[in-house]
């Protein structure tokens, strides 16, 4: 079997680290992004010592031309890119802040679409792009109007980029997670960390499995998106929120 390699944004906390590690175990050779110099220093420490760890704000577009030059001198190839980088802002209609607005497009839709864009001649045909969406795309949160517009936007081009991936046999798939245990969460969710943890223990208590995702959740859903098993699914989405949102 020819080797498997894996480039994920925002690989250096939440979601995106717990899919790093996981996928190491699996066998790939990964690499991982992050923006702020404290987030890439922990994950170097943290991660194992064979995942290539890389400086690189989606936001800039040299940037992204920079890491992806990197990981293809490193790994020749990838067989899964995972676009997972993102940021949250809670705003209202009262509340907007137009920086703030800005930057969540920059990061969950403009860098997403320009990393994919930047990352095709690196994808081996046959490569699984898997982009992380939220449930809130889809469903109300109060203050969620411009990140899920963010994720929403991008979601709502998956069924183009599939046709246009699948003569290559490229399959492109979102996960939506739901309030997963991570450090965006706990930032989001309150000023302290008793507030947060006040704040996650009602989120649980409402979810019909009783908790929050974790992040490992959503990183075993990643992989089998990326894995031979899910070889005829394309243009997707899987939400991985233990039945939140289904009532009436
Ligand atoms: N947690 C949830 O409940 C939840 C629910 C639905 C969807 N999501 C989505 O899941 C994704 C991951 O979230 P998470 O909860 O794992 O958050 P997290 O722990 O804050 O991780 C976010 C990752 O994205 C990176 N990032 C942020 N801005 C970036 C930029 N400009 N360039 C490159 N990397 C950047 C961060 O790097 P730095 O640390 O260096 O900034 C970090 O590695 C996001 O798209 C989020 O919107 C999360």
């Amino acid at each position: 079997m020819s080797a498997r390699t894996a480039l994920i944004t925002g690989g250096t906390s939440g979601i995106g680290k717990a899919t790093a590690e996981l996928l190491h175990a699996r066998g790939y050779r990964v690499a991982v992004t992050g923006q702020g110099a404290e987030s890439v220093a922990r994950a170097r420490a943290e991660l194992p010592d064979e995942v290539l760890v890389l400086q690189s704000d989606v936001r800039r577009l040299a940037a992204i031309d920079e890491a992806v030059s990197e990981v293809g001198q490193r790994f020749g190839s990838l067989t899964t890119l995972f676009l997972n980088a993102g940021v949250s802002r809670p705003m209202t209609l009262e509340t907007f802040d137009e920086a703030a607005y800005d930057e969540v497009f920059a990061v969950n839709t403009k860098g997403q679409f320009y990393t994919l864009a930047k990352a095709l001649p690196l994808l081996s045909d046959g490569a699984a792009v898997i982009v992380t969406v939220g449930i809130g795309a889809t469903r109300s949160l109060t203050g969620n109007s411009v990140t899920a517009g963010s994720h929403g936007a991008f979601l709502g081009m998956i069924p183009t980029l599939a046709l246009e991936l699948a003569p290559r046999g490229i399959r492109i798939n979102a996960v939506s997670p739901g309030f997963t245990d991570t450090p965006m969460t706990r930032a989001s969710l309150g000023r302290t960390s008793s507030d947060a943890a006040a704040a996650m223990a009602a989120i649980a208590a409402k979810n019909p499995f009783g908790r929050l995702a974790e992040t490992e959740d959503i990183a075993r859903t990643v992989a089998y998106l990326a894995s031979d098993d899910a070889a005829y699914v394309t243009g997707q989405e899987i939400l991985v929120a233990g039945g939140a949102g289904l009532a009436v």
